[in-house]
């Protein structure tokens, strides 16, 4: 059961994925392969740290831990975010704070995110942990009440003073690239994403991540990239999009439309880690010409390959190299826990597994997580 270490971990997973980008490639004539080994399609630089390709995985508090960031960079995002990391947290020494900002070689290129509300706080914090990134960046849109009531997180939006602050001490203080994430605005009575993009690079941000709505809309309704399709005319420092992504055809979409250097996925890649994958080929391959967004028969067929091919069985085989991993990390009463989570996520939508699904939340063991996914086998 046990994984001596990740390339260990890496060396089985390339032993079940393979076969199946072996397949899509023959099928699509790709020869770039979408996971691990792409290196150079559409490279951009953050400060002088390299961006290998424009998909990157979003960071999720309670979510994007180690095992979350081994296995979107195993299926080819280009950037790995750590959980958002108080600042405070850090210079009081919280052990679970600590704990964050460690990522392993293979985690790499590292962005460590940080908050707080005081630029000298988010500074000393920042300099604390520089070593242990490449990147550092902070949260400029976190809607969470808890969050705001600090001044930290999306506050920062509503006032453009603090987060010019932030980010020029921030800058003076550290010499890794600095960059911020972003929303459209506080709500939208107050979108002032040109304005925040702007004192960023003049403060001398290295790029920028903005996610498509404002402070007050949470995660409700729908990412609106219409106020950065003009983005990327104001400023020069590279600009990453989030909101919504979930297919290459908005990936490739988007990356067209505004001229922006990365896109972001989050929600999507929750028990879903192969989608960074599905995402990277599908944009090479509309950039390749090898089929169109608009080309609606072979987009679908592409969807349908896709689906054939990553079937329930290699699921279940990259979902247990994934518990084996939490596991690594974590021992097996916590990653057994947060593999629940994960299980529910990667088989949400599928009908005909109802009653397995029931199990998904009784599993407190490797053992019975083995046994309840068996079932999924051949289904
Ligand atoms: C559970 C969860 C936790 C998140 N935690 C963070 C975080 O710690 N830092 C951050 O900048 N954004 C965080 N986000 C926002 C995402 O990075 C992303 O911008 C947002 O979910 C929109 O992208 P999506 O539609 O692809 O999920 C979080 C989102 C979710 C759903």
């Amino acid at each position: 059961m046990v994984l001596k270490d990740i390339s260990d971990l890496v060396l089985q997973l390339e032993k079940t994925v393979s076969p199946l980008f072996e397949k899509l490639k023959k099928e699509y004539g790709c020869n770039n392969h979408p996971g691990l080994s792409l290196t150079g399609y559409n490279p951009f630089f953050i400060g002088n740290t390299k961006i290998n390709n424009p998909v990157i995985s979003a960071p999720m508090a309670g979510i994007s831990d180690n095992t979350y960031r081994i296995f979107a960079k195993y299926f080819g995002s280009s950037l790995l975010y750590s959980e958002m990391v108080t600042s405070n947290g850090l210079l009081y020494g919280h052990k679970k704070s600590i704990e964050m900002t460690y990522a392993t070689e293979f985690e790499r290129p590292f962005v460590l995110q940080l908050f707080g509300s005081k630029p000298e706080t988010v500074a000393e914090a920042a300099q604390m942990v520089e070593d242990r990134a490449e990147i550092i960046d902070i949260n400029m849109g976190c809607p969470v009440p808890k969050v705001i009531k600090t001044g930290s997180g999306g506050a920062l939006l509503r006032d453009e003073g603090s987060i010019k602050q932030i980010i020029k001490i921030v800058r003076k203080s550290i010499k890794k690239p600095l960059t911020v994430k972003l929303r459209l605005g506080w709500d939208y009575d107050l979108i002032n994403i040109e304005k925040t993009a702007m004192i960023a690079e003049s403060e001398g941000a290295d790029a920028i991540a903005v996610h498509a709505r404002t402070v007050r809309q949470g995660y409700s309704g729908h990412a609106d990239y219409s106020y950065l399709i003009d983005l990327k005319k104001k400023i020069k420092i590279p600009v990453i999009i989030s909101g919504d992504i979930n297919n290459p055809f908005k990936a490739f979409d988007l990356l067209r439309d505004t001229d922006c250097e990365g896109i972001m996925i989050g929600r999507a890649a929750r028990g879903n880690p192969w989608i960074f994958a599905i995402i990277l080929m599908g944009i090479i391959l509309m950039d390749k010409k090898v089929f169109n967004e608009k080309d609606a028969d072979f987009a679908k067929k592409f969807e349908k390959d896709i689906d054939y091919f990553l079937n329930n069985d290699i699921k279940v085989k990259i979902l247990i190299l994934y518990l084996k991993s939490l596991i690594n990390f974590m021992g097996e009463e916590k990653a057994v826990k947060e593999f629940r989570k994960i299980l529910g996520w990667a088989f949400k939508g599928i009908r005909n597994i109802t009653d397995i699904k029931k199990d998904f939340f009784e599993i407190n063991t490797f053992s019975e997580a083995e046994k309840v996914m068996a079932g999924l086998i051949g289904m």
